[in-house]
C-alpha cells in the first residue's frame, strides 16, 4: 500500500486553501487507485510553534506534542501533494515553518503540488522546489495551477475550470510513480 499526504499549507483564517484541498482530495480519491491510500494533512491542525522561539513552560507540553504529532504523521507517507499558496512570490511563512520541523521523515520521498495565486501559485512551487531539493524530495514536473481570478469568484469562491483535471492527472501519476520507485532506495 502507498500511502500520499496531501498537505494543506495554509492556516489563515477564511483561508482559499481548504477548498482546494477538498477538491483535490476528491479528485483523488476519484482516480480508485489500486493500493494506494490518501489522506488529508491539515497544517492547522497541528499548531506549531515557530522553530526555536521560545515557549512559556506551561505550553511547553503541548508544543513538544504538536511537533511530534506533525512529525510522526509526515514520516508515515510515500509520497506528498502540497496544497500551496502564494505569498509575496514564495509559500507561505506557516508552510515554511512546518517544513523546517522535517528532515529524515522526508527523505527520498517524492511531491507534487497544486498551487493557487494570481498566476496559480507557480512561484510558490518554485520556491518550493529550492525548499524540496534540500529536504532531499523528488518533486515532479507537472503541477495543478488555479488562477484566483478565473478559478475563484470573487477570489474566494473556488469555481475550477474542468482543464485543470488533466494536469492533475498527470500530476497524480508522476508522485504515484515517483513514490513507488523511491521506496526501494529508502528499502
Ligand atoms: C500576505 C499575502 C501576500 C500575497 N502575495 C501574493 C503573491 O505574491 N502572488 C499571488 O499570486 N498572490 C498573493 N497573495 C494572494 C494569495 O495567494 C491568496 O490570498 C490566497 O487565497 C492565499 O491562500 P489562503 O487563502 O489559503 O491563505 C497574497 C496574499 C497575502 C495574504
Amino acid at each position: 500500500m502507498l500511502k500520499i499526504g496531501i498537505i494543506l499549507g495554509s492556516v489563515r483564517q477564511g483561508r482559499n486553501g481548504e477548498a482546494v484541498a477538498n477538491w483535490t482530495l476528491d479528485f483523488a480519491n476519484k482516480r480508485n487507485d489500486a493500493d494506494v491510500e490518501y489522506e488529508l494533512v491539515d497544517l492547522a491542525d497541528y499548531n506549531l510553534p515557530f522553530l526555536g522561539a521560545e515557549i512559556p513552560e506551561t505550553q511547553q507540553a503541548e508544543a513538544e506534542k504538536a511537533i511530534k504529532a506533525w512529525s510522526e504523521k509526515i514520516a508515515s507517507f510515500d509520497g506528498y501533494i502540497i496544497i500551496a499558496p502564494e505569498y509575496n512570490h514564495a509559500i507561505g511563512g506557516a508552510l515554511k515553518n512546518a517544513l523546517d520541523y522535517l528532515n529524515p521523515e522526508v527523505n527520498n520521498k517524492a511531491a507534487g503540488f497544486v498551487g493557487y495565486g494570481s498566476l496559480g501559485g507557480t512561484r510558490a512551487h518554485e520556491n518550493l522546489r529550492l525548499i524540496l531539493g534540500e529536504l532531499q524530495v523528488a518533486d515532479v514536473r507537472t503541477a495543478v495551477t488555479f488562477s484566483l481570478l478565473a478559478d475563484f469568484e470573487n477570489f474566494s469562491v473556488f469555481k475550477p475550470a474542468d482543464y485543470h483535471e488533466a494536469n492533475a492527472t498527470e500530476m497524480f501519476n508522476q508522485v504515484i510513480a515517483w513514490s513507488k520507485a523511491l521506496k526501494t532506495v529508502r528499502g
